[in-house]
């Protein structure tokens, strides 16, 4: 029996939760093949091998290591390097039947555009999402993902009306749930029977978690300033964990902020933490503050309130169901969110449905299924 062959594209953070419990659940089917291809749009240890180690997701078959660089450098290297591996492929007489792609970074977009440019079809994961901002890079790669993908798997109900709005018949699209929340179901015991907290020397409920690494956020030291003295001023009264991505980092180095943050001893400023740390740190905070689309669904999961540092957000139901409150870029109204959870005012929220730890079956299913139909 020949089997199914897919490539399985990861490139960025986070990429890696949501593929992991994909590659499991197709395990249980025999009749596919996947392999796993890194484009290296991140390469450092705390960006991704950790996340193979901690996940227990196979190293990849094949590393494209395209590296940093401008958004049309990054893209056009990988678009180059895949094409090169789909046909390699074909010349071998193992030609890719599919490629699956999740989320909405630049690999996932540029990976999509060269297997279609091959008339190799493409499933994706998470589609549907929109924030409707285009100065956003990621809802550049939604939009163009999902015009050419074939398949598009979406994980909330606003994501189906998005894609019905924009055209697409209900044949291309089903609702399977959020994957990335198998993982976290998955590992939540181990990431809380970890020392993380006792490391740093916090207590459950007793800190708030920081993340901060969007280009509106943290490019200008006019938006960047006026946030990290919010929180400067909040670690006063609660002390904040900060896991800095490398891009804030640079940035807070070039505008000279570094030595204020420094200053703050309530302010713990962490290198960028490996997923089980990072779960153990977001699962028991008392709120976070974060720009990050992941963390927005993760804190809904885990029934943690959460400032978002966005004016919008592709992902509505952490707001309308979940314990999400837009904040924008606006430094009084984070300081007002942070001091109303103090306050010991918040959403509480719920799960949305299909947030259930099974997402990954249902897609491995829709896939196989589909290339039965064809
Ligand atoms: C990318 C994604 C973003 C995602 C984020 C998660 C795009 C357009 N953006 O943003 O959607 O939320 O990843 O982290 O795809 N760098 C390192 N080590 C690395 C990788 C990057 O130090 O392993 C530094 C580089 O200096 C680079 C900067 O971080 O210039 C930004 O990296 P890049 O991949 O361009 O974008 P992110 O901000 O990470």
């Amino acid at each position: 029996m020949t089997k199914l062959r897919l490539a399985c594209v990861v490139g960025a953070r986070p990429n890696f939760m949501k593929m992991a419990p994909i590659l499991k659940a197709f395990e249980a089917h025999q009749g596919v093949e996947t392999v796993l291809v890194h484009t290296g749009q991140h390469y450092d240890k705390n960006l991704s091998d950790v996340f193979f180690e901690e996940l227990d997701m196979r190293r990849p078959d094949i590393t494209l290591e395209v590296g940093s660089g401008k958004h049309g450098q990054q893209t056009a290297r990988v678009i180059e390097r895949f094409e090169e591996v789909l046909e390699n492929a074909t010349d071998d007489g193992r030609p890719f039947d599919r490629v699956l792609v999740v989320g909405d970074v630049n690999s996932t977009m540029a990976t999509t555009i060269a297997a279609v440019k091959l008339g190799i079809p493409v499933a994706h994961v998470e589609a549907g999402l929109r924030s409707f901002d285009r100065t956003m890079p990621e809802e550049i790669n939604r939009i163009l993902t999902d015009a050419i993908a074939d398949l598009l798997l979406v994980s909330d109900p606003a994501g189906m009306d998005n894609l019905r709005n924009e055209g697409h018949s209900e044949d291309e699209m089903v609702l399977v749930g959020n994957v990335m929340i198998d993982t976290l179901k998955q590992l939540l015991p181990q990431a809380q029977s970890r020392d993380t907290l006792a490391r740093y020397g916090l207590t459950p409920g007793s800190y708030g978690l920081v993340t901060l690494h969007r280009p509106a956020n943290v490019d200008t030291a006019e938006s960047l300033g006026p946030l990290l003295d919010v929180l400067i001023e909040t670690s006063k009264s609660l002390p904040l964990v900060f896991p800095i991505h490398p891009r804030t980092k640079q940035r807070i180095e070039r505008f000279g902020f570094a030595k204020k943050l420094e200053s703050a001893k309530g302010l713990l400023q962490l290198g960028p933490a490996g997923y089980l740390d990072f779960l153990a740190l977001s699962s028991q905070s008392k709120v976070t503050v974060t720009d990050s689309g992941g963390l927005q669904e993760e804190s809904t999961v885990l029934g943690i309130p959460c400032l978002t540092a966005r004016p919008n957000t592709e992902r509505p139901i952490t707001v309308t169901e979940g314990t999400s409150t837009l904040v924008g870029n606006d430094a009084n109204l984070l300081r007002n969110g942070l001091q109303a959870v103090l306050e010991g005012i918040y959403k509480t929220g719920k799960c949305p449905e299909l947030w259930d730890g099974h997402a990954a079956k249902r897609i491995a299913k829709e896939i196989v299924e589909k290339a039965d139909a064809s």
